[in-house]
């Protein structure tokens, strides 16, 4: 699947490989034991926020997300006390000291009051630092209710749309069951390119079930003479016990075959260089200088809380439970809270989380442990060096020395593996001065090119 929609999944979608690589011994950069954080460093990194409710179940998702029975039974009052109690929380115990990005994601965030989405930004701006020229505040948004709020989302801190346009077909939208028209659509992304011009993004879906070529093409250049600057691609991936599922098993629909797959796939890499928007990742296309800041900081193994219910992230520990719960029982605890961060190892250990999925359940714990914590997976640095060896090499600037020296990942083990060889005399990696890449003909292969550079690193 050519969908890599940031980190949350990573780790799921990963196991099998990163599992090969336990103890397997792989040559430290530096041979002065396990990653350790850098000591005069500012601890930083990204928050993932999920708002888990939409208006509609469309046909292909299987997002952690709930369609209440109308949108005023959403107890909003709760759950942002709840999103609020929890960052507070997380960012204590990750003793996080800045923040340069957040990501309200879904569900559909936009159906967030913008009053929620400011109460939010403003607990966290008061525990943490922020360079505010440099601050990516992205929101998910539905064409149909972002129209009336964009304006008050911008007063409330988001500097970045990410628009679910997802075709320009109405009878697609109709099969996807999405709740918009084309022309629906296309009015919300011209009214949020008037508002951000430079930091509106839409996501596409292609590989739809009867999508031709043809019509594909029509769709990317349609799209592109709304000026964006930023583009993802997602190619549909059928999800089991979807609606779409369940149609493609019994034969009511197909999707195009894997031949057709790629070609729709190659025709939207050419239009969009065509259009200056290079592939930075497998389905991430931007101007230069125009990539998002979140995406980026995942795919190099940045830490990230996750927050809200079945949010995931990556973060190391560096302080602990009990000390987090008196921080629920204090409010009003910002400088508190920094001066322990502050005194504490700048190492701890590196943590996969996943938050409670439901909701209801998610805000009761909440309420009573300040954090709704589910599930506590430890990274060993085996475990973090494979994940970042694969989201890197999704991206158009590979495994950098940069990050493989963060990682401590000799670039030489992976390079000079006969299989890499091979890989290499395919035409499907490159290394330069600057690391490691799948050249573009490598990241079009990447699902089959990956597990084979990550099989290369055992011993
Ligand atoms: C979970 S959605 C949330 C955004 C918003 N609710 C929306 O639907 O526009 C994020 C993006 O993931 C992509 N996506 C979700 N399910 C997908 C699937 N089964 N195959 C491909 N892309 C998918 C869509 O393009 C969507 O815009
Ligand atoms: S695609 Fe977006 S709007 Fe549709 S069900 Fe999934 S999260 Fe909700």
């Amino acid at each position: 699947m050519l969908n890599c929609r940031g980190a949350p999944n990573v780790l799921k979608s990963l196991t099998p490989y990163y599992l090969q690589l336990k103890n397997q011994g792989t040559r430290l950069v530096n041979n002065d034991g396990p990653l350790r954080a850098c000591h005069d460093k500012t601890i930083e990194g990204s928050i993932y926020v999920h708002w888990p409710y939409c208006a509609k179940r469309c046909s292909y998702c299987n997002f952690n997300k709930y369609i209440p029975k109308s949108l005023d039974h959403v107890d909003h009052e709760r759950m942002i006390k709840a999103l609020n109690t929890e960052v507070r929380t997380l960012i204590h115990l990750s003793g996080l000291e800045k923040v340069k990005s957040v990501f309200f994601g879904g569900g559909t965030p936009s159906l967030m009051r913008p009053k929620d989405v400011k109460s939010f930004l403003n607990e966290i701006t008061l525990l943490l630092d922020v360079d505010s020229a440099q601050f990516e505040v992205t929101l998910e948004a539905n064409p149909n209710d972002i129209r009336e709020k964009l304006e008050l989302f911008q007063e409330c801190g988001v500097n970045r749309v990410s628009l679910g346009v997802q075709a320009l077909v109405d009878q697609d939208l109709k099969q996807l069951n999405r709740d918009h028209s084309a022309e629906e659509g296309l009015h919300a992304l011209a009214q949020c390119l008037q508002a951000l011009p430079n930091s509106t993004s839409c996501d596409l879906i292609f590989g739809r079930p009867l999508q031709t070529l043809q019509s594909w093409i029509l769709e990317l250049e349609t799209i592109l003479q709304y000026g964006l600057k930023h583009i993802s691609l997602y190619q549909l991936t059928v999800e089991r016990g979807t609606p779409l599922w369940k149609d493609i098993n019994n034969g009511v629909i197909s999707i195009p075959n894997d031949d057709s797959m790629a070609d729709l796939y190659d025709e939207a890499i050419r239009i969009m260089a065509q259009a200056g928007l290079e592939r930075y990742e497998i389905s991430n296309f931007a101007v230069p200088g125009y990539e998002s800041i979140h995406n980026s900081l995942y795919w190099s193994g940045g830490e990230y809380l996750g927050i809200g219910p079945g949010a995931h992230g990556r973060f190391r520990i560096r302080n602990h439970d009990n000390e987090a719960r008196s921080v629920r029982a204090c409010d009003q605890m910002a400088g508190i809270v920094s001066n322990v961060a502050a005194q504490s190892s700048r190492g701890g250990e590196l943590q996969a989380r996943v938050q409670t999925l439901e909701p209801e359940p998610w805000m009761r714990e909440v309420e009573v442990l300040s954090h709704g914590t589910r599930k506590i997976q430890r990274v060993s640095d085996e475990d973090q060096r494979a994940m970042v060896l694969t989201t890197t090499l999704r991206t158009r600037s590979g495994l950098t020395c940069e990050v493989a020296n963060q990682i401590q990942l000799a670039l030489d083990d992976i390079w000079n593996q006969p299989s890499c060889v091979d890989l290499y005399e395919l035409g499907l990696i490159s290394r330069d001065d600057l690391g490691i890449k799948l050249t573009s003909k490598g990241l079009s292969l990447a699902d089959s090119v990956l597990p084979i550079i990550l099989n290369a690193l055992e011993p």
